[in-house]
């Protein structure tokens, strides 16, 4: 693999774009428009230039990765390319339909896949071209931070294409583990419902916002507290998941909270939003409740 096409270019598609580069991939980028792709790579610009102040990245190196990556306003050029990664909203109406519009480019021998956190990939492979070349690639956010990727196989998935694609995760230098086609893979699965009680125990009056994020990253010694953690992810993407996990399983168990429901239907996505379960308009973070 070569030339590496990814749809998206929000936190996750740009961080993807990001390590790619750097790993000496040609990566194409669209997203709903080459604006907004233009946007992606601007912040990937910032992002090297910090990893080049802190020495992690030489000047050329990152000159080189930066002049790999080429915003595209539409999927023509994807014909070009080896592996194409979707890394849009967590929808699987709009997957569906970027994966019709790309599927017509798609070459016969190139491969199709997903950064879905949790929709199940069988499913997502009927509305493509050849779910033989279809699978999950999950990567996690900060995407040139974290170390591993869920690779998961729906039932059509070849094995040529899972080689093919753990070899293109290998040479990122990430750590790879194999996932069943279950809700919520492995870490969402064991997540979501962390940060989903973490919301609950606040709805019920538990503990204040800065108490439940405290006491948990103190005490499980996390980098984030959960509600932390919730506002980074976006908590529109935590309610999907917690969606999927709760239509998937039909366990109760699985059931949003309603405060995440409510946030998210106040548009109070986190970070992304410059508010969730804090405010980021000033310096510090500072709880809206
Ligand atoms: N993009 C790229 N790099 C970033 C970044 C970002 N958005 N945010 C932080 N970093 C890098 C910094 O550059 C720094 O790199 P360096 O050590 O090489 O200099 C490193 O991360 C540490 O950053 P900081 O010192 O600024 O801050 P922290 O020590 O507080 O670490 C963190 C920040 C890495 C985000 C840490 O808080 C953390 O690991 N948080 C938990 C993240 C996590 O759980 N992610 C998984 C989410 S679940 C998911 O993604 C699945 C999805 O499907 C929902």
């Amino acid at each position: 693999m070569k030339t590496i096409g990814v749809i998206g270019a929000g936190q996750m598609g740009a961080g993807i774009v990001q390590v790619a580069a750097v790993s000496g991939y040609r990566v194409l980028v669209s997203d709903i428009g080459l604006a907004q792709a233009e946007k992606g790579k601007a912040g990937i610009a910032k992002r090297l230039a910090r990893a080049v102040e802190k020495e992690q990245l030489t000047q050329p190196d990152a000159d080189a990765a930066l002049a790999r990556i080429e915003p595209q306003g539409d999927y023509a050029a994807f014909a070009e390319v080896d592996l194409i990664i979707e890394a849009a909203t967590e929808r699987e109406g709009v997957k569906r339909t970027i994966f019709a519009e790309v599927g017509k480019v798609l070459r016969a021998d190139a491969i199709l896949a997903t950064n879905t956190s949790s929709i199940p990939i069988t499913r997502l492979a009927q509305a493509t071209p050849d779910p033989a070349r279809f699978m999950g690639v999950h990567f996690f956010n900060p995407v040139p931070v974290m170390k591993p990727i869920e690779l998961i196989r729906g039932l059509a998935t070849s094995d040529s294409t899972v080689a093919a694609v753990e070899a293109f995760a290998q040479s990122l230098g990430k750590t790879v583990v194999h996932a069943n086609d279950a809700p919520g893979f492995i870490v969402n699965r064991v997540l979501i419902p962390m940060l989903n009680e973490a919301i609950f125990a606040l709805g019920e009056g538990v503990a204040n916002v800065k108490d439940i994020d405290a006491a948990v990253s103190l005490g499980l010694n996390h980098p984030m507290g959960p509600l932390t953690l919730a506002d980074f992810i976006g908590l529109d993407t935590c309610l999907e998941i917690a969606r999927v996990l709760h239509e998937g399983t039909g366990d109760p168990k699985f059931r949003p909270a309603p405060q995440l429901v409510k946030y998210v239907e106040a548009g109070w996505l986190g970070r992304k939003t410059g508010r969730g379960f804090y405010d980021y308009s000033g310096p510090e973070p500072v709880p809206t409740r």
